[in-house]
């Protein structure tokens, strides 16, 4: 067997794995993009069944030169698509005319040109049924208002996981969702530190008026999310989102004017409500 040939069945053999490792993939993996693998093992199906027919032709030779013929196939489709006529024929093609002793010959216009016409025509009265008729294609008009639709779905979910809350724009929220959040959130992580109450331990007191950090729930939210690394509190921003730090600021503030068990003294200058629109400016 020719050397060509041997590489044909091999990338036969090849693409054959292939299609059965995307099958394999695809089954396993549920989150993988489905239309992209079946695009794919749509190709590669073409491609298989393109080198099938094509050893089909090559080896349908009745004596089979071992190969030989292998652009036997290329051959047969030039052949057709040009369609040109025996170097015999000429005599008959030959147009009346000449000049400067260059003549013409009246060819047929050859196959290959006229699939290319007929075949824009064709196109053409199919893209106008797509997107003119049926309506079913991406016009520009339509193709902006999806995207755009697309833009308000993630502007949306962005606005759900609180992408937009940071120090400036954090609200104090008091619905019973956002405060159980935060206290599931706030027993988890911060008990061990400020108690369950808010007394405070290693941390201060969350309880009282008096803030190191200012009160607030701008200067909660960004002590919170910064942490003081220094002193041992940490910087939540990497584990909790910002739409949960603002629900656990919040919880924090909800203890304002509660008496805990075992209150720490307060530490920092006593915070005035006035103040609560500003972020503290610490002085070093
Ligand atoms: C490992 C112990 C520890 C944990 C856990 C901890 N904190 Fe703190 N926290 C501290 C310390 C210590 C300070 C004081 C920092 C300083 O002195 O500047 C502090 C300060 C604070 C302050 C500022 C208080 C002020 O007076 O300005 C707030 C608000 C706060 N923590 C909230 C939380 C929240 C909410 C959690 C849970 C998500 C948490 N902390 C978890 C140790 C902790």
């Amino acid at each position: 067997m020719k050397s060509i040939n041997k590489f044909l069945f091999k990338a036969l053999f090849a693409a054959i794995s292939l299609l059965g490792y995307s099958q394999a993939v695809a089954a396993t993996e549920s989150s993988v993009d489905m239309e992209a693998v079946m695009r794919t093992m749509l190709v590669l199906t073409i491609i298989v069944i393109l080198a099938v027919l094509w050893l089909a032709i090559v080896y349908s030779e009745k004596n089979d030169n071992e190969g030989d013929d292998f652009l036997r196939p290329v051959r047969l489709v030039a052949k057709y698509l040009v369609r040109l006529q025996p170097m015999e024929k000429e005599k008959d093609l030959l147009f009346h005319h000449e000049f400067d002793g260059i003549r013409e010959l009246d060819n047929r216009i050859p196959p290959w040109f006229n699939f290319l016409f007929y075949g824009t025509i064709i196109w053409a009265v199919i893209y106008l049924m797509v997107f003119h008729v049926f309506d079913d294609g991406q016009i520009q008009h339509k193709e902006y208002l999806a995207e755009m639709n697309h833009a308000k779905v993630e502007k949306d979910y962005l606005i759900k996981t609180g992408a937009f809350i940071n120090e400036e724009t954090v609200k104090f929220v008091n619905d019973a969702a956002s405060l159980s959040e935060g206290k599931d959130i706030y027993d988890k992580n911060c008990v061990s530190c400020h108690l369950a109450d808010g007394g405070g331990l290693v941390g201060p007191n969350l309880a009282d008026e008096y803030w190191i950090h200012g009160g607030g729930i701008k200067n909660v939210f960004k002590i919170i999310k910064d942490g003081v690394p220094a002193k041992g509190m940490i910087a939540w921003q990497s584990q909790l989102d910002s739409k949960k730090m603002q629900a656990v600021s919040s919880y924090v503030l909800s203890f304002q004017g509660t008496k805990p068990a075992n209150p720490k003294a307060p530490e920092g200058p006593k915070w005035e409500e006035s103040k609560t629109d500003s972020i503290s400016v610490k002085k070093s």
